[in-house]
C-alpha cells in the first residue's frame, strides 16, 4: 500500500545532500539522532571535520546555509557546541506525515523490505510424553514474537517445532503400554490436561517398573531396537504417544493464545531418515572422524576439563545417532529443501554449546555460509520472585499449566477491580487477555539472554512497565473515541503543535524503523521498550492538551486522529508479540 518515508529518513535524505554539497569529495554520516534539545541532534560534521583538517563550527556553519528550509520539513536548523546540529522540524510535516500513516491500514505507512529472505525458526520444542515447564514457556513466547515482527518487515518465515519425540526412553513407555494395554486413549481425548495426566501416569509407572525389574529393562531395551529398525506395531505404539502429547500441547498453546499449524511441527524423529546421509557425507569430506568406534567433529576452541578436547558425536559407537545428527540434518533440510537465508533457533541459553559445534559443523560441510546463516536465540533462566531458579513451595518446577492459570486468576481481580460496566463473561475474558498478555510482556520486555523472574505481583500491576498498563491505555484511547461521537479524527497540518503532540508524533513516525531494527536484532524488548514510550508519551499528550475540549472542531478532530492512530501503533505492535489489546478494560 501506500509507504511513508519516516521523518528520520527524509532529514538524513536532507543533510545528506547538504553535506556532499559542502564536502564533494567525502561521504560523511550524519550521526542523525532524536535529541531533547531540539527534534534531532546531527553529531556527524565533528569526524567530518576531522578528516578535513577544517574547523567544525565552521564547516557546521557551512553544511547549515546549504540544508532548504521551510514548512515543508526543516523548520529550523542551527549550530551548536563545538559542530553539532540541532534540527527542529515543521509542525505541518509532522502532521502531514502521520496523516498518511493514517490511511494505510494496519500497515500504519511501513513498507515491507523489497528483498526479503526466507527464516527458519525453531520455537516452541516441547518434548514427547513430558510436561511443558518455564523453559518451554520462554520459546514459544520470544519465538512467536520474533515471527511476528520478521513477518512485519516482510521477511518469509517457516517455523519448526523441533519437538523431542525420538529417544531411548519410548523403549521403555511403549513396552510398558504393550503390557499394560489402554493407558493411553489418543483418539477420543480431546481435554489436554487429561492426555498430560495420562503420560504422567504411563511415564512414571513405566519408570517404576524399569528400575526395579531386570527383565523389563531388557525387554524395553530390545523395544528401542525394534522402534530404531521401523517395526510396525513398535512405531504405532510410538505415534500414540506423540499424538497423545500434542493434545496436550495444543491446549497450552491455546491457553498461551498462540496458533501453531501442524504441518510445522516437525519433530527430531522426522530427520531419522536422513542421518545416515548426514554421517556419510561429513566422514567422505573428513569433517568428521573415527575415534573409539564413534563418528566425531572436533573443534580447536572447545575443550573440557584437563584441557581435552570436546568433540561433537554424529554417531555414536553402537551406530545409534542422537540430537546433533537430528539438528545437523534438520539444517541440510531447511537449507536445501526449505531454501533458508536464515536460521534461528530459540533455545535455553544452556544449550548454546550444542549449537556452537552444530553450526561450526554445518559450516565446515559447507552447509552454513555467508549467504546461510545459524543464530542460536538463547534465552536465560526463569526465576522465581526470590531471583532462586522457579520452583513450587516443594520444591518442584512449577507446572505451565498451574502458572498460566494462576495469572488469568490475578488478571481478573485487576480487571474485576477497575471495572465499571462490565458483566463477569466479560470480565473472565478481558482477564485471558490481560494475564496471558502480562506473562508474554514480562517475558519479552527483558533482554532474552537475561534471565528474568516471573513476578506475578510486578507482571499484573497497572503501574510501571507492563502489558496491563499499555493495555489500559489502548482501552483508554477507544473509550475518548466513542465518547468523541459524531466527531471524527481528522489531520488538520495547518495547526500548531503542543510540545506533547510533537513528541508523541514524532515517536508514532518511528513505529516501522523500529519494529525492522528489533527484527533484524532480533530483540523483541525494543518492540516492547518502543511501545512502553508510546503509552508514556500519550499519557502525558492527554494531560497536557484537552481532547474532546479543546478550543476548535478543528483542534479536537486532529487531537482524536493523534489518539486514533497512537491506538492503532499500539494494537500493531502488541499483536506483533502476540499480546490482545482489549477494546474496553
Ligand atoms: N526439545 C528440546 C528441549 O526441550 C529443544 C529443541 C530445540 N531445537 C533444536 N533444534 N534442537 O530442550
Amino acid at each position: 500500500m501506500a509507504s511513508v518515508t519516516s521523518l528520520t529518513d527524509l532529514v538524513n535524505q536532507r543533510l545528506a545532500s547538504a553535506l556532499s554539497a559542502t564536502l564533494p569529495e567525502a561521504s560523511v554520516d550524519p550521526l542523525l539522532r532524536r535529541s531533547d534539545r531540539a527534534d534531532y541532534q546531527a553529531n556527524g560534521i565533528l569526524a567530518a571535520a576531522k578528516k578535513a583538517k577544517a574547523n567544525p563550527r565552521e564547516l557546521a556553519t557551512q553544511v547549515v546555509s546549504n540544508i532548504t528550509t521551510g514548512a515543508d520539513l526543516i523548520q529550523d536548523v542551527e549550530v551548536s557546541g563545538p559542530g553539532f546540529l540541532n534540527l527542529t522540524l515543521s509542525d505541518q510535516a509532522i502532521t502531514e506525515n502521520l496523516a498518511a500513516r493514517y490511511t494505510d491500514g494496519d500497515r500504519l505507512g511501513v513498507a515491507a523490505k523489497p528483498n526479503p529472505g526466507i527464516t527458519v525458526i525453531d520455537y516452541a520444542q516441547p518434548n514427547v510424553a513430558k510436561e511443558m515447564h518455564v523453559g518451554h514457556l520462554r520459546s514459544a513466547v520470544i519465538g512467536d514474537a520474533l515471527r511476528g515482527m520478521l513477518d512485519f518487515t516482510g521477511e518469509q518465515t517457516i517455523g519448526r517445532h523441533h519437538i523431542g519425540d525420538w529417544g531411548t526412553q519410548f523403549g521403555m513407555l511403549i513396552q510398558y503400554l504393550i503390557e499394560n494395554p489402554d493407558q493411553l486413549s489418543a483418539k477420543t481425548d480431546t481435554d489436554g490436561e487429561q492426555a498430560m495426566s495420562n503420560l504422567n501416569r504411563v511415564y512414571k509407572a513405566s519408570r517404576a517398573v524399569f528400575d526395579a525389574d531386570e527383565d523389563f529393562k531388557e525387554r524395553a531395551r530390545k523395544r528401542v531396537v525394534a522402534l530404531q529398525s521401523g517395526d510396525q506395531e513398535t512405531l504405532d505404539l510410538w505415534q500414540r504417544f506423540v499424538d497423545e502429547s500434542k493434545v496436550y500441547f495444543y491446549s497450552v498453546f491455546e491457553k498461551l493464545d498462540m496458533e501453531i499449524r501442524d504441518d510445522e511441527i516437525v519433530g527430531e524423529s522426522a530427520y531419522n531418515d536422513g542421518m545416515p546421509e548426514t554421517a556419510r557425507i561429513l566422514e567422505e569430506t573428513g569433517v568428521a572422524v573415527r575415534s573409539e568406534g564413534a563418528l566425531v567433529v572436533f573443534f580447536d576452541d572447545i575443550r573440557g576439563k584437563d584441557d581435552q578436547p570436546v568433540p561433537l558425536i554424529v554417531q555414536k559407537a553402537d551406530g545409534g545417532f542422537g540430537y546433533a545428527a537430528s539438528d545437523l540434518t534438520a539444517i541440510r533440510n531447511r537449507v536445501t529443501d526449505l531454501h533458508a537465508t536464515s536460521l534461528l533457533y530459540v533455545v535455553d541459553v544452556r544449550q548454546s554449546l550444542h549449537f556452537k559445534m552444530v553450526f561450526e559443523t554445518a559450516r565446515r560441510a559447507g552447509w552454513l555460509t555467508d549467504d546461510v546463516t545459524a543464530h542460536n536465540m538463547g534465552y536465560g533462566t526463569v526465576l522465581g520472585a526470590d531471583g532462586k531458579p522457579f520452583k513450587t513451595r516443594a520444591g518442584e518446577t512449577v507446572r505451565l499449566e498451574d502458572l498460566l492459570d494462576e495469572a488469568v486468576q490475578r488478571a481478573a481481580e485487576v480487571v474485576r477491580d477497575k471495572a465499571q460496566d462490565l458483566t463477569e463473561d466479560e470480565i473472565q475474558e478481558r482477564a485471558q487477555q490481560v494475564g496471558i498478555g502480562a506473562v508474554k510482556y514480562a517475558d519479552l520486555s527483558t533482554s532474552p539472554n537475561r534471565d528474568y523472574k516471573f513476578d506475578l505481583d510486578q507482571m499484573v500491576s497497572l503501574n510501571g512497565d507492563t502489558s496491563v498498563y499499555l493495555q489500559y491505555a489502548y482501552a483508554r484511547i477507544q473509550s475518548i473515541l466513542r465518547k468523541a461521537g459524531e466527531v471524527r479524527p481528522a489531520a488538520h497540518p495547518e495547526l500548531e503543535l503542543h510540545a506533547a503532540e510533537r513528541a508523541l508524533g514524532l515517536h508514532l513516525d518511528a513505529f516501522g524503523d523500529t519494529v525492522f531494527e528489533a527484527a533484524a536484532e532480533y530483540a523483541p524488548h525494543k518492540l516492547a521498550a518502543y511501545l512502553y514510550q508510546l503509552a508514556s508519551l500519550y499519557t502525558s499528550f492527554y494531560d497536557k492538551c484537552p481532547v474532546l475540549k479543546a478550543d476548535t472542531t478543528e483542534q479536537v478532530e486532529n487531537r482524536l486522529f493523534l489518539c486514533d492512530l497512537t491506538a492503532r501503533t499500539l494494537h500493531q505492535g502488541m499483536a506483533l508479540l502476540g499480546i490482545r489489546t482489549p477494546e474496553r478494560l
